[in-house]
């Protein structure tokens, strides 16, 4: 069985998709989490963004784990890496390099293949998973969506303002919206969610019943 989740940043979509993955005994696979490798690879390797300079020999030559709740890029724990304002600042430029997106599409499927899967992302319900039995579209208003990233960079020790994440989430969610492949966007068949005022039991909940019924 696949389930795809889908919605903009701070939607609440990791933190639900890896519960309902354990409720249901299915991998979890965090979408997001492999560009953001790619990200934090590119930075390492001083790559150019512009899709220039993203070679297929360079997504070639990375290697990307996920094990006990962690993510490895050639054996390198990125796990905590990934999360810094550095990484979310210049991940969408990443995502939407095609060269980039066509390489981690063909990792996300092969998993899927493989797996009972609950993936969450941007384009799963709309390209990498067409055929997924339970599409959810997560959302919630900007201000809900900031103070969650807020309160979680808060807790990690990471000294940024409520305005300035505010800010970059605007910036990423339009990025994200607009590209040109593969942009951010309820598929017809998605079951949309708004998780403003909703905890995240609640929302578990509701897409655990969901997923029963079928
Ligand atoms: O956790 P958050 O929602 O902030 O972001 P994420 O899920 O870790 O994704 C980071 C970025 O990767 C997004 O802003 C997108 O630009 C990109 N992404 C994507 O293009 N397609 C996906 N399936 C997942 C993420």
């Amino acid at each position: 069985m696949q389930i795809a989740i889908d919605g903009p940043a701070g939607s609440g979509k990791s933190t639900v998709a890896k519960i309902i993955a354990q409720e249901l005994g299915f991998i979890y696979l965090d979408t997001g989490a492999m560009y953001r490798a790619v990200a934090w690879a590119c930075i390492k390797g001083n790559i150019q963004l512009s899709g220039i300079d993203i070679t297929e020999d360079f997504l070639k030559a990375i290697d990307i784990q996920f094990r006990n709740n962690k993510i490895f890029l050639n054996d390198i724990d990125v796990t905590t890496h990934i999360r810094t304002q550095e990484v979310h600042n210049m991940v969408s430029d990443v995502a939407k390099n095609q060269i980039v997106r066509q390489d981690l599409v063909i990792r996300q499927r092969e998993i899927a293949s493989e797996n009972d899967v609950v993936m969450d992302g941007r384009d799963i319900g709309t390209v990498v998973l067409p055929y997924a039995q339970l599409k959810i579209f997560l959302t919630a208003s900007i201000d809900a969506r900031a103070k969650r990233r807020y309160d979680e960079m808060k807790l990690k020790g990471d000294n940024v303002s409520l305005e300035e994440i505010k800010k970059s989430m605007e910036k990423r969610d339009l990025q994200d919206t607009t590209r040109k492949y593969s942009p951010l966007k309820q598929a017809s068949d998605a079951i949309l969610i708004d998780t403003s005022e909703m905890s995240i039991d609640e929302v578990v909940e509701k897409i655990l019943s969901l997923a029963n019924e079928i």
